[in-house]
């Protein structure tokens, strides 16, 4: 089929996640990291983190779109996987709390949107976008991605492990992604992380007046059970205007 995910097109051999439902219907549980050097053979518990409850279609909210900022990458990296905090076979990682950031791309309706294309693209742990004008490039972390993208399944579904990202001047953290399919106008939105206490005055998240529609965009990063390295989880779903005649 013409839209199955292509590995090395999107993927990277040497990591792909690959994620698959346990128990409950709610209950993701990452399986494995493959590496090309190594198999790490992780098997990560997010049940409790990732847990999305089976939403009624009236219940969805429809995600706000946000600003792209000037800051999407002008040029892309060698590597683009899922995995930003690897470049390639780097052995050193990068510089910042490791978080795992992944969701389910749906319409309105709860229906998957199946093998879109998910990037996202953020700072690194000095504030230092992958963009000549993003920030200091003496500053900048060469070990990290600075962006990323993965092709949902069959679910809907993405995945990243990346950095949390810190604040830069003027700017509560926050991740950059978008969603795109063929024939279809792009998505762009901002995600942001619970408790930080600007995201109360932060200009682009309160542009969105809608009290729950501004909720949606945050998400809960949690504690990754039985991380000694204090690594943390986050479930972001996005809900897409998008019907069957965009
Ligand atoms: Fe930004």
């Amino acid at each position: 089929m013409q839209n199955e995910p292509e590995i090395g097109k999107y993927f990277s051999i040497h990591t792909i996640f690959a994620l698959r439902i346990e128990g409950a219907e709610d209950h993701y549980e990452v399986m494995h990291i493959f590496t090309r050097r190594t198999f790490l053979g992780k098997s990560l518990q997010l049940a409790p983190l990732f847990a999305t409850p089976g939403l009624m279609a009236e219940q969805l909210t429809r995600t706000p779109y946000q600003t792209p900022g000037p800051f999407y990458p002008d040029k892309l990296p060698l590597d683009t996987d899922n995995d930003l905090i690897v470049i390639n076979d780097a052995l050193t990682p990068s510089v910042g709390t490791v978080a795992y950031l992944g969701g389910k791309v749906s319409d309105i309706k709860g229906n998957p949107i199946r093998h879109a294309t998910v990037e996202l693209w953020q700072v690194d742990g000095k504030g230092v976008y992958l963009h000549s004008r993003g920030g200091s490039r003496k500053k900048m972390d060469p070990n990290f991605q600075g962006y990323g993208r993965f092709m949902t399944d069959s679910k809907g579904r993405y995945f990243f492990r990346t950095i949390k990202p810190p604040p830069y001047p003027g700017r509560t953290p926050h991740f950059h992604m978008s969603v795109s399919a063929k024939g279809k106008k792009k998505f762009v939105t901002q995600c942001y992380i619970k408790g930080e206490p600007q995201n109360k005055s932060d200009f682009i998240l309160n542009r969105v007046k809608d009290e729950k529609a501004r909720n949606s965009l945050i998400a809960d990063f949690l504690p990754l059970p039985g991380s000694k390295v204090g690594e943390l989880a986050a479930n972001f779903d996005m809900v897409l205007g998008w019907t069957p005649e965009d």
